[in-house]
């Protein structure tokens, strides 16, 4: 059984957490003051998003030099400072290795443009002729996943951006050198790692045009990947770190392989099925709304599929790729903070490892910019042109924007009420949410025991407290809707019931089971009756924990 069923993860995103010396850009320093706010939370790890040098084309994401801090962000002594005290208080940091691909300006790159051949053999460059793609990929960020090199009469491979080129994981010089950074950063006291889209990096040795999607059925789960993933593991002694791997497009099966504790891979997988329920046919780029029977199919699949495979969920609403889930499942007006901590609760109790994305524990909403001039995200900057190019209008892209756009989530962090909300006293790299408000702050809700941020807190000392959370087993019950999600966590004797009306309606449910010894363990609306077998009427977004544990 893994043993951080206990534990709870909180994502910083540090450009938009706090800014400690009034550029506009969040800082190492930042996280440092904000300390002890994120240890009474009750949060065990700290996961930072990319520091490094870095021309910040993907905010980050496209990593220049792996072992050293951006002087945006500040120096090593900075970082130094945030393990020590980190751990003094409890907590560790989590770092997000990106390991698919580096900017186009980190060194390596630069060697293999000036012509070293070893250097290109670190990426995944073709022969070629400029008229002619080596296969029809698209990158993620819209386009060819291909860009010309002239000088050297050939193509490289970017799924993301085109400063971002892939690595070529065949090579072991290359996974040599990924496992040279993981000892480097266990020297400086790391003991945990994010792998960004780690289930990408191994290619397929023929690549062939794809006639059916964009190329992710070939390099997707690709067909060295768990060798990889255990050499690395291994080789750079990390073994016993807690580890989560970003899974784009992936699979149960081979999650529970990634994350079962004997495959020797990873603690935990990230995977973005269940945000994919709003896609138009898989479109992100194209609204629907919600399909909860489809959402509440792919909650049962992975819960109980991963238990049945003995691997591990990481559990997640947000993080900097996500709007924010209030906004996109909850509802932003009379409801916002019953839906904020039904969303929360919902996910909490099931089986796996929680992640916390700032902001998502005051009920931060997405940005609602306006105009395109706000939008700071490449992905999002792309999309608006070919939105346009395919003949929507202006206002039509800036709608699929506000519901989509990456920069949803990296408005800067509401500590306060002041203009900036106290993230900086100068103007952000990025705007503030348009939602912006009072009550949507730390300072609004750190003494108000009914507030979102309570409710975290409560759901975070609930783990601690009752290990049939942590590490009991998960079922679901059959509800007459698909708008009421409930589910059963056992161990032994311990029980608990969790009951949420995901919507904005009432909705009336009877659940199963006996109730001598049982009560109510937390609850979004006030003094509700425990709901015995008769029919019970539940409010708009309510959520209820029964159980009989002491
Ligand atoms: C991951 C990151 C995202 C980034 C991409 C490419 O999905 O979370 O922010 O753009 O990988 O590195
Ligand atoms: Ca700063």
């Amino acid at each position: 059984m893994a043993d951080f069923g206990d534990k709870v993860v909180y994502q910083i995103y540090p450009k938009s957490f706090r800014d400690t010396n009034g550029d506009g850009f969040g800082d190492i320093p930042g996280v440092i003051e904000k300390l002890d706010y994120l240890q009474e939370l009750g949060v065990d790890y700290l996961w930072l998003t990319p520091f490094f040098p870095s021309p910040q084309r993907d905010n980050g994401y496209d990593v220049a030099d792996y072992r050293s801090i951006s002087p945006q962000f500040g120096t090593m002594e900075d970082l130094e400072n945030l393990i020590r005290q980190s751990r003094e208080r409890g907590m560790g940091i989590m770092l997000d290795m990106v390991f698919n691909h580096t900017s186009t300006r980190h060194e390596w790159f630069q060697k293999a443009l000036a012509g070293d051949e070893e250097y290109q053999n670190y990426y995944i460059f073709k022969e070629g002729t400029p008229d002619h793609a080596p296969t029809n990929w698209k990158s993620k960020f819209g386009g060819t996943a291909w860009e010309y090199v002239p000088e050297l009469k050939k193509w490289y491979l970017h799924l993301y951006d085109v400063t971002q080129a892939d690595l070529n994981w065949d090579n072991p010089g290359v996974r040599e050198e990924l496992k040279e950074i993981l000892r480097f950063w266990k020297e400086k006291g790391i003991r945990a790692f994010r792998f960004d889209v780690i289930n990408l990096v191994s290619k397929p040795g023929q690549m062939e045009d794809d006639f059916e999607g964009d190329g992710r059925r070939f390099y997707s789960d690709g067909p060295h990947i768990h060798a990889y993933l255990k050499e690395l593991v291994k080789d750079a002694g990390i073994a016993d770190f807690v580890t989560v791997g970003e899974m784009s497009s992936t699979s149960l099966e081979h999650c529970i392989r990634y994350s079962a504790p004997e495959e020797k891979e990873l603690s935990m997988c990230f995977n973005f099925h269940h945000l994919k329920v709003d896609y138009k046919d898989g479109d992100k780029w194209a609204l629907n709304p919600v399909d909860y029977k489809k959402l509440k199919e792919l909650f049962v699949e992975w819960q109980t599929g991963m238990q049945e495979g003995g691997g591990w969920n990481a559990l997640f609403w947000c993080n900097h790729d996500q709007p924010r889930i209030v906004s996109r499942m909850g509802n932003e007006g009379i409801y916002w903070k019953e839906s904020a901590k039904m969303l929360a609760g919902m996910i909490h109790f099931m089986r796996g490892t929680p992640y916390i994305y700032q902001g998502e524990e005051i009920g931060m909403q997405n940005a609602h910019y306006p105009s395109i001039e706000r939008y700071r995200d490449v992905e999002s900057l792309n999309y608006y042109q070919i939105l346009l190019e395919e003949g929507k209008t202006k206002e039509e892209a800036l709608e699929i924007l506000a519901a989509r756009s990456r920069d949803n989530g990296r408005t800067p962090m509401q500590w306060n009420g002041e203009r900036y909300g106290g993230f900086s006293g100068e103007e952000p790299w990025i705007p503030m949410s348009a939602a912006f408000r009072k009550e949507i702050t730390v300072e609004a809700q750190q003494n108000d025991e009914d507030s979102v941020l309570a409710f975290y807190k409560k759901l975070i000392a609930m783990r601690k407290k009752y290990p049939v959370i942590a590490k009991g087993e998960i079922s679901f019950l059959e509800t007459e809707t698909d708008l009421v999600l409930a589910y059963r966590r056992e161990l032994g004797e311990q029980q608990m019931i969790v009951i949420c009306n995901l919507d904005g309606r009432k909705q009336r449910v009877i659940v199963p089971g006996e109730r001598s010894g049982w009560r109510i363990l937390l609850e979004n609306y006030k003094g509700r009756e425990i709901p015995l077998e008769e029919m019970y009427t539940m409010e708009p977004y309510e959520f209820m924990v029964l159980g009989n544990v002491k």
